[in-house]
């Protein structure tokens, strides 16, 4: 059951082919949606221009080759050469008939199934887990729903800030607390606090210069130690880190996100390979040493002074960074894990980072042409001020603190708008949408761009939010509920006769090729605003026509089953964001 535009693109394609030779077979018909018709073919233009006629020549030779006769009116030719297409209301009656049947509800199989490897969240260990790692959390999580609802394997990478130097004050500071102490404990309830605490005496023993004995010289060599895989060092960051994947499971069991411990590959993960990745540059004529460190200047990046740019795997003083743990991820993602795609969900100001390390990647073979790899950069959570979010005091928020805030929040809207509800109900409810609300603010902005984290707004009962559509299939389920009690049964195909019922069913039809397009384009905004807008047609087609108020019992029978097609799609829809949809509201 093929959507509009894509019926559409082959029969023009086979016109083209027709009426122009088979070198126009490929041709992109550019089928739109119109607000003339319900869509147009601008193909006559640069069609014109191909073959050096005028545009409504070749508007008229496509209109006499196309067939349309089964699923549209005759085009018409407009302005310099659209063509303005109306389906055939049977036409789109049997559509809908055919997706009601469909347990994939229009949502394409995939020529191969493909292994996409998905890179998101990745929270440091005791570190602050911010506003930022909730995007990267719930947008990452939303595609990885949405290529496993499209039939591809993902598997799920969860790449958390585990090594690197700062673990040397975190041990020392845990040691000096105590790891059963209260002090131990934030690092499952504010591990910022945690953080914070220990760098605060990192730096007044810095400050005070307080010799070999003091805070920051243990400090310094407890990196060490740790590095050279001391038992005791060991044991102790293996506590660290176990008490802050305590604290990540308990944002992501909040968050209703799917990953789990299964997912977590850590920074740490790769650490016996990365003097084998330096080597295996070093030896490929790819990487140099360049005061004292060794780098990659991978081509085509420079710096300001036209130089060209290092990226830094190993530093002067042997150790290794942020960029080596990275190639050698990508090496064990390639080769290892299969990938056909690799997708990073990570903040914009790591781009350059990125476009080094795949660049180097590809000139040492470890990631091949046919592997796309992609960073899909997430923007910054704002506050009112437009600036990075943070509490009034200055510190980052905390984030379990926030998400409290946010179902408390919702639990007065429900409070309000059902006080009928038992408490229990009302506090599921609350959830949903309180959870709901933030987690669709985050996916309906364009990942890449920046957005004002405002609870008000996130909570709305109107507009692009999750409430609203929560609401409209609360709507239709408590229509459902009322049929089963006034034992009225849907009809097997959708009724689609009347404007609104043809407009719903048109929505309807697109959401495999909207669903297919977020799957290769990594934008779950698309999602979002292709569910507001069938929410948007269900109001409209609930408005005009009446379910179970209607006397004809064909009639009230083929609009249940388009309001309970609605009800699966979006409910579909908003499980591809890991939205949850209640049954009442
Ligand atoms: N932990 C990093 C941060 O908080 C993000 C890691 C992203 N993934 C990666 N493979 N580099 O900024």
């Amino acid at each position: 059951m093929p959507a509009p535009e894509i019926a559409l693109t082959e029969r023009f394609q086979s016109a083209f082919a027709a009426a122009f030779g088979p070198e126009f077979a490929d041709a992109d018909p550019i089928i739109r949606p119109s607000q003339f018709a319900d869509f147009q073919c601008n193909a006559a233009m640069g069609l014109a221009k191909r073959l050096g006629r005028k545009p409504r020549d070749i508007a008229a030779d496509i209109l006499a080759a196309v067939d349309l006769s089964d699923m549209a009116e005759t085009p018409e030719i407009a302005g310099p050469g659209f063509l303005n297409i109306r389906l055939r209301t049977d036409w789109v009656a049997a559509q809908a008939a055919e997706l009601a049947a469909d347990a994939r509800l229009g949502v394409p199989s995939p020529e191969r199934a493909e292994t996409v490897v998905l890179d998101y969240s990745a929270p440091n260990v005791a570190k602050e887990m911010h506003v930022g790692h909730l995007r990267t959390t719930v947008v990452g999580d939303s595609i990885a729903r949405t290529l496993e609802k499209l039939g591809h394997t993902v598997v799920r990478q969860n790449h958390i800030g585990d090594w690197g130097t700062p673990f040397g004050m975190l041990i020392e500071h845990l040691l000096e607390v105590g790891e059963d102490s209260a002090e131990a404990e934030l690092l499952t309830t504010d591990p910022n606090a945690f953080y914070q605490a220990a760098r605060g005496k990192f730096d007044a023993s810095e400050a005070a210069a307080d010799g070999e004995s003091g805070f920051a010289a243990r400090a310094r060599r407890r990196v060490a130690t740790l590095q050279s895989g001391d038992a005791e060092s060991l044991r102790i960051w293996t506590h660290l880190v176990g008490l802050s994947k305590e604290y990540f499971h308990r944002i992501y069991e909040m968050l209703d996100v799917t990953l789990t411990d299964e997912d977590l590959a850590g920074e740490s993960t790769y650490n016996d390979q990365l003097e084998t990745t330096c080597t295996d540059l070093e030896a490929a004529g790819i990487a140099r040493i360049s005061d004292g460190a060794l780098c990659v200047f991978p081509e085509g990046f420079t710096g300001r002074d036209e130089q060209p740019l290092p990226l830094i795997i190993r530093k002067s003083d042997g150790g290794y960074g942020y960029a080596t743990t990275d190639l050698t991820a990508i090496r064990h993602r390639v080769r290892d894990l299969g990938a056909d795609r690799i997708a990073y969900v990570v903040g914009t100001a790591q781009e350059l980072h990125f476009r080094m390390v795949f660049a180097t990647a590809r000139e040492a073979g470890w990631l091949p042409d046919e592997v796309e790899a992609t960073h899909v950069k997430i923007g910054s959570v704002l506050g009112e001020d437009g600036k990075i979010l943070r509490t009034r005091s200055g510190a980052s928020l905390r984030l379990m603190a926030l998400l409290e805030e946010a179902v408390a929040k919702a639990r007065t809207v429900i409070d309000e708008l059902r006080p009928d509800l038992s408490d229990e109900e009302r506090e599921q409810i609350a959830h949903a949408i309180g959870i709901g609300g933030v987690k669709y603010a985050d996916l309906s902005t364009a990942h890449d761009s920046d957005y004002t984290f405002d609870l008000d707004r996130m909570l709305a009962l109107t507009g692009n939010t999750a409430p609203y559509l929560q609401y409209a299939v609360a709507r239709i389920r408590s229509i459902g509920r009322r049929a089963e009690t006034a034992g009225v049964t849907a009809a097997a195909a959708p009724l689609v006769v009347n404007d609104a019922e043809r407009a719903l069913a048109l929505q309807l039809l697109e959401f495999g090729p909207v669903l297919a397009s977020v799957g290769a384009e990594y934008e779950p905004h698309r999602l979002c605003a292709y569910l507001f807008s069938l929410a948007q047609a269900f109001t409209a087609f609930y408005d005009a026509s009446p379910i179970l108020k209607e006397d004809d019992a064909e009639v009230r029978a083929g609009r249940l089953a388009l309001a309970q097609l609605a009800e699966r799609v979006l409910v579909e829809g908003l499980d591809a964001l890991g939205v949850e949809a209640p049954q009442q509201m």
